[in-house]
């Protein structure tokens, strides 16, 4: 299939009403919802990521729709047929782990041929197959070495042209970067990227890694203790999330209690924050009766001459693109990230003014055990 032409033969993935219960140990008859009611669509051909917290229910998930575990209730439909109770080998789906389980004794090729030989296809066919995935791949060179003869990326790509050449209608990652360094797994999750779309089969990408998530999915899916907190484009996600909870977890952010909220309506709030009345966005859960934080993102402290805020430099860093100041403003310590380099004279101890792009501003839920 060449570049950017999409898989005719896509099908989506359908989940309703999903629970997963597991006994909850020291607690008589108590249980752990891994998923607490879950329903999400996956296109057909889309990459979509679940991101969430260690023990948020993503693998339970991902799992489920493998068919290595039997959800307690709800159901899971693959293009137009429900798979809920189906065995694994009869779903059609594909999956590539942490570890990438490559089989050590075997060569390239043979881990790649192992599942198309399961399914008791001919000798050449399966010759065939193999090396137009190698090929695709571009680990055609390494066909007849072993597993601990190339490279981590190289075997992350064989691990993929394993799970990717029996066809499957849907591939199910779990963290298949995390045991990479951080260059290389930025390298590999472009490269995964690139051949998801080239192959245009839809995925269901398990991380716990917002960048490997921001980075790689047509959409997001934040998951916080079996269930979907917020859905929908990395860049929806980092300008309106939900909840602190949500803002927190995806980039950077710092939080402060606004000095009065005077209105909420519309998606707008008017507040006063710092000593000043403004208007900022805000998220439709907020009402007067909760406890409500303004989001303000790094990159939207402006340090300027003009700036309507006192602040006073706590500490600087340098990190090539940006340089990040910590500020002490009206008494809350707020970080800011420069990327025009035209501060960089600036050090600890400065008195300066800042303001904020109040149009990125937002007034979030707060969460109670979350600091502030
Ligand atoms: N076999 C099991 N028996 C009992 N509890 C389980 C079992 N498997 C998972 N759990 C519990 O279900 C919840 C969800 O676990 P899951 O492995 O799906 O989390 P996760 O989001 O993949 O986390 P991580 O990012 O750490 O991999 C956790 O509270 C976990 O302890
Ligand atoms: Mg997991």
């Amino acid at each position: 299939m060449s570049e950017g032409k999409k898989n005719l033969g896509a099908v989506g993935v359908e989940i309703r009403d999903l629970v997963k219960t597991f006994p909850a140990y020291g607690q008589k008859n108590g249980e752990v919802f891994a998923a607490n009611h879950v329903s999400l669509s996956v296109e057909p051909g889309e990459m979509v990521t679940l991101l969430g917290p260690s023990g948020c229910g993503k693998t339970t998930l991902l799992r489920m729709v493998a068919g290595f575990l039997m959800p307690s209730s709800g159901e899971i439909r693959i293009g137009d047929r429900e798979v809920t109770r189906i065995p694994p080998n009869k779903r059609n789906v594909g999956m590539m782990f942490q570890s990438y389980a490559l089989f050590p004794h075997m060569t390239v090729y043979d881990n790649v041929a192992y599942g198309l030989k399961l399914k008791h296809m001919g000798k050449p066919e399966i010759r065939d197959r193999v090396r137009a995935i190698l090929q695709l791949m571009q680990i055609e060179e390494y066909a007849s070495r072993f597993p601990n003869e190339i490279s981590g990326g190289q075997q992350q790509r064989v691990a993929l042209a394993r799970a990717v050449v029996t066809e499957p209608s849907v591939l199910l990652f779990d963290e298949p970067l995390s045991n990479l360094d951080a260059k290389l797994r930025e390298y590999m999750r472009e490269e995964l990227r690139k051949i998801q779309k080239r192959v245009g089969i839809t995925s269901l990408y398990v991380t716990h890694d917002q960048s490997d998530a921001m980075a790689i999915s047509d959409k997001v899916i934040f998951m916080r203790s079996g269930t979907i907190e917020q859905t929908g484009t990395a860049m929806e996600i980092y300008a309106r999330p939900r909840n602190q909870f949500v803002a927190g977890f995806i980039g950077k952010a710092n939080f402060v209690r606004p000095d009065a909220v005077h209105s909420v309506s519309g998606g707008q709030a008017e507040i006063t924050l710092l000593g000043r009345r403004m208007t900022i966005g805000a998220s439709e859960e907020c009402g007067s009766e909760k406890s409500c934080v303004v989001m303000i993102r790094p990159e939207d402290v402006k340090i300027s001459a003009e700036g309507a805020f006192r602040a006073r430099i706590l500490s600087k860093a340098y990190f090539g693109q940006y340089i990040r100041h910590s500020l002490e403003i009206g008494g809350c310590e707020i970080e800011q990230m420069d990327f025009t380099q035209s501060n960089a004279a600036l050090q600890e101890g400065d008195e300066i003014t800042v303001s904020f792009v109040t149009d990125s501003l937002r007034l979030l839920p707060g969460e109670d055990k979350m600091e502030i």
